[in-house]
């Protein structure tokens, strides 16, 4: 359960904006949200400039307003802190709040995020305006969640001005002591880099080449903390003020910028914000992916806090969902874990850059097709209350690290700079949902021996307490190529690569071998493109060979024990999937068509535009139609069952 006890079954709402309309509106937003069935909104996310216009100077009324009547309707508040975006006088003030990218160039105020993240200056304000909506709304009805800033790094990941040059000279001398500390971890004997003091430190700035990898990788480490550093201030002062209000701050799915490992660690309930692009048929993998990861980060249910009703405005062409697609898209988010479904935003804005955004309520009102979709999931997910809080098991997991992902994705100096971790996830992630099995992600040190198969699907960055995590686990163990390679400062490990995991694979990489664009080297299971390894056996055995070009013949997927070495990239990676998912619980769908096993339910979803069919392996209860249902059944386009199973918690 996420926790928010005094909501009872899920959650269904959005982001809203009174503060964008009249106040006559807000009596009608009310109305229809109860009609809809809405009992969650979150509130002042952009609020500051209208809730402080003026240094020390509240304007709550209008938001005292607004809480009095969602909660006279009904309707909880994920209330935020409103810190989101510093009001104009602040800025203009302390022109030093604002954010210098790399270049050096200070950005200007007239968008939103607009702050540098270790701006002394800011800080005191927000941790300002976080103690007097504490203090003001402590004891409001409405409450039942904080929301603290709003997607951290969306538009601000990091700042390179003098302020957070300190900030990061300050990090770096926590995590080395001493500057002869850093100079060995950053190989600075290389290109001269030899440092006497901290002070001599800067952010990676724009440089005439290419900059210290290992000094981008701190600064990626320093950039995710000094965020999560602005994250826990707030939640300090609210912490001491309301200590049994959750705390959440809204997630943007797999984000590279930020540790959602760390990060989850400090949050009460996690929440993400999915907009899967309906012009993309495949986008429902990807998401679900992000789901897992979600349900993963505390391993308990999540909140999904947005998601568009329809179209959202800032790709370059905006595509509709068709009929069907946000509901369906909305039971996914719940059969992955998800205790609601929310949305971006309650009614179409009218103006800004987020006009011709959807919402629950667009601009043509009540006679819309969006609101119909809006009153039929409202009454969907009352359907689906006993949903909430139900926990699902996964026999799979899939390794994911953030300062692995940094390594490997280092802006320059790498042997190809085609390996992106999101495809060496997903091609890992595509054929197990494709077979309906269930997938959690998990942090390299994790505990892993309740999983029956985990799978690295690179471990660029591998530090040897790591790579004895690994070494633990007693199933079976698949690790993709390119692993092994660095240590924590991003230094070729002693022998060259798969480093601390050379025991484990029996294997070693005498020279990585990538592929130019649009390149295939076969193997004998199957084709592949981007990467390959040449790679001598220690003590594994090969069980699929390169096929042609130089590497002819040699070892291209090898076994030692219960471990899989795959030193490619493989169109396909069903061949080395296959023999082990034997025993793995499963369903059997048709492509297209998604099986979701959460506690004791099993969603079936349609995700093509065409009649499926699918043999139940269990009968129950349809609790969207309210139907028993076994044997083969019939899926309309886009249509989804959620069965209770027989017999089954
Ligand atoms: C999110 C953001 C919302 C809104 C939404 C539109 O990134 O948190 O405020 O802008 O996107 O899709």
């Amino acid at each position: 359960m996420v926790g928010l006890t005094r909501v009872p079954g899920l959650l269904f709402g959005g982001d809203y904006n009174p503060e964008q309309w009249p106040e006559e509106v807000w009596a009608e937003d009310a109305r229809l949200m109860a009609e809809a069935g809405v009992n969650l909104a979150t509130v002042a996310v952009f609020s500051w400039s209208r809730l402080e216009p003026r240094q020390g100077e509240y304007d709550f009324g209008w938001l005292d307003r607004v809480l009095d009547l969602l909660h006279a309707h009904g309707v909880a508040a994920d209330l935020a802190t409103a810190t989101a975006t510093p009001p104009p006088w602040l800025v203009r003030e302390h022109p030093d709040v604002m954010p210098v990218n790399a270049d050096g160039v200070r950005l200007e105020f007239g968008s939103r995020q607009g702050y540098c993240p270790s701006s002394p200056v800011f800080r005191e304000h927000l941790v300002r305006l976080t103690t007097a909506m504490a203090t003001r709304y402590r004891n409001h009805p409405a409450l039942v969640m904080w929301h603290i800033g709003n997607e951290y790094a969306d538009h601000t990941l990091e700042c390179f001005c003098p302020e957070s040059a300190r900030h990061f000279r300050e990090w770096l001398t926590a995590r080395y002591g001493d500057v002869d500390a850093l100079n060995a971890a950053w190989g600075t004997s290389c290109w001269g880099q030899h440092y006497t003091a901290f002070a001599q430190i800067e952010p990676p700035r724009t440089a005439p080449g290419p900059v210290n990898p290992a000094q981008v990788l701190d600064w990626r480490r320093f950039c995710s903390d000094a965020l999560l550093e602005l994250f826990l201030a707030e939640k300090a002062v609210l912490r001491a003020i309301t200590p049994f209000v959750p705390i959440t701050t809204n997630f943007m799915s797999i984000l590279h910028g930020l540790d959602y490992w760390k990060w989850s660690a400090a949050l009460d309930v996690v929440s993400d914000d999915a907009y899967p692009d309906p012009a993309d048929p495949e986008s429902h993998v990807a998401v679900a992916l992000s789901y897992d990861l979600m349900r993963s980060l505390k391993q308990q249910p999540w909140l999904l806090l947005e998601s568009a009703p329809s179209a959202v405005s800032w790709r370059e062409v905006n595509v509709p969902k068709p009929p069907g697609m946000m509901r369906l898209h909305s039971l996914q988010a719940l059969a992955h874990g998800s205790d609601g479904v929310l949305f971006f935003q309650w009614r179409q804005a009218k103006y800004g850059p987020e006009k011709f955004h959807s919402a629950l309520l667009p601009h043509g009102g009540t006679a819309t097709r969006g609101w119909q979709d809006t009153l039929r999931l409202g009454q969907d997910l009352r359907k689906l209350g006993e949903l909430a809080g139900a926990e699902t098991k996964a026999q799979v997991a899939i390794v994911l690290d953030w300062e692995s992902w940094w390594g490997l994705e280092a802006p320059e100096s790498m042997p190809s700079n085609r390996l992106k971790l999101k495809d060496l996830l997903l091609a890992w992630y595509r054929p197990l949902h494709a077979r309906g099995v269930a997938v959690d992600l998990a942090p390299p040190g994790r505990d892993l021996s309740g999983y029956r198969l985990v799978i690295v699907p690179n471990l660029y960055l591998c530090t040897d307490e790591q790579a004895e995590a690994l070494a633990a686990f007693d199933g079976e163990l698949i690790v993709g190529p390119f692993s092994g390679v660095v240590d924590a400062a991003d230094q070729v490990h002693e022998g060259g690569a798969p480093g601390p995991l050379r025991d484990l694979l029996g294997i070693e990489v005498d020279e990585f071998w990538p592929l130019q664009d649009g390149v295939t080297q076969d193997t004998t299971a199957g084709p592949a493109r981007t990467w390959a390894e040449w790679i001598r056996l220690v003590d594994a055995e090969p069980v699929a060979s390169y096929e042609g070009g130089e590497l002819h013949g040699r070892p291209a997927i090898t076994r030692k024990g219960n471990v899989t070495y795959v030193s490619c990239l493989l169109d396909d990676v069903t061949p080395v999937l296959a023999p082990l998912l034997g025993g793995l619980d499963h369903v059997d769908v048709p492509e297209g068509v998604e099986a979701v096993r959460r506690g004791g339910h099993l969603f079936l979803l349609n995700h093509t535009t065409t009649r499926q069919q699918v043999t139940l392996p269990r009968p129950g209860t349809d609790l969207l139609t309210d139907t028993a249902l076994h044997g083969d059944i019939e899926l309309a386009p886009r249509d989804a069952v959620v069965l209770r199973i027989e017999g089954d918690k």
